[in-house]
């Protein structure tokens, strides 16, 4: 009964006490009562829908280095590559002739794509898909680059933060990047225009349930568009490569979570959660995310893209697998 009143109450007031929350975060006991209402929710808001967003992953250069990630610019061992403006346009052409009606592109921190190098092809873009949404997430730029952005078309841009305390942060990125210069970036992007998604990784080394809480409330902050969350997983070649991966468990927990705090948010179910679990991604549907990004690269990079071991990707969750089965 009382694990019903708590759910009840983050259903109705979108909200509860750090306690509460923690208490949420830290045990299983809540689970059942916490995905029904999550999956309730989305269906109130959104009935059966479920949106994609088509990934279009154009280079896995970086200039940063954070202990995570698999194209750090410290990993000699990727096996780096560019897509042209014209590479990226035939990865939209397919696109748009499945359906798709949303393109992301993604890429590492690439100081070759100069911002009129970017602008071009977001214009390029635009002119062509003037019906289509173009979301940017290519990381920490300066307000004049965004504005740039936004101009020449793009209207919607990813950044996550990754985990809200400084302390926490600065344990997984190199001293030279800040949680407070990220945190700028996503406020500049809102003030811009920009519909803003962020998020954090679930279960990243050092991630304790304080971290999770201070993720929550930054969110709260925010207030998002879309929120994006999936589990750390292991890179063989960056530092973090003897750390547990995060959890299915406690990934869908937290889905169900922003579910109910952010009735409206956008939240996808990630590439990283289909990689943990061969269900992943429809767990995550059913805890209430609401997007999936099918990957709408080339097949000769999607390997190469690759930010943790063992992602999921030849298979069912590309763009044209997803498509052949409706
Ligand atoms: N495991 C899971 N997610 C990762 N990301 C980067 N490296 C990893 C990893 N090893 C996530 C980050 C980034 C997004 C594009 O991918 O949260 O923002």
């Amino acid at each position: 009964m009382d694990n019903i009143n708590l759910i009840n109450r983050l259903s109705s007031e979108h909200n509860l006490s750090d306690s509460e929350f923690l208490k949420l975060i830290t045990t299983s006991e809540y689970d059942a009562e916490l995905f029904l209402a999550a999956d309730k929710t989305r269906r109130e808001n959104y009935k059966a829908a479920v949106y994609i967003r088509g990934l279009i992953e154009f280079t896995n250069y970086c200039k940063n280095d954070c202990f995570y990630c698999g194209i750090r610019c410290g990993n000699k061992k990727a096996v780096r590559y560019r897509l042209t403006r014209d590479d990226i346009l035939m990865c939209c052409a397919e696109g748009y002739s499945l359906g798709f009606r949303t393109f992301v592109l993604q890429g590492g921190e690439d100081p070759y794509y100069t911002d009129d190098i970017m602008c071009e092809i977001v214009s390029s873009i635009r002119k062509n898909y003037p019906d289509c949404a173009i979301t940017l997430s290519v990381g920490e730029k300066t307000r004049e680059t965004y504005e740039k952005y936004f101009e020449a078309g793009a209207n919607r841009y990813l950044l996550r933060h990754e985990t809200a305390l400084d302390e926490h942060y600065k344990k997984l990125h190199p001293n030279n990047m800040s949680l407070e210069n990220r945190k700028k970036c996503l406020f500049e992007l809102k003030k811009i225009g920009f519909q803003v998604g962020s998020g954090f990784m679930v279960g990243s080394p050092y991630q304790k349930p304080d971290n999770i809480l201070a993720d929550l409330r930054f969110l709260q902050e925010l207030s998002p568009d879309m929120i994006g969350i999936g589990p750390y997983i292991s890179h063989e070649d960056t530092p973090f490569k003897d750390k547990k991966s995060g959890s299915l468990e406690l990934t869908i927990r937290l889905i169900a979570i922003l579910r109910l705090m952010f009735p409206y948010a956008l939240i996808p179910s990630t590439t990283a959660l289909g990689t943990i679990h061969p269900e992943g991604r429809e767990l995550g549907l059913k805890a209430g995310a609401n997007v999936v990004m099918p990957n709408l690269s080339p097949v000769k990079v999607r390997k190469l893209y690759t930010l943790y071991d063992n992602k999921i990707c030849t298979g069912e969750e590309a763009a044209q697998g997803n498509v052949k089965e409706h």
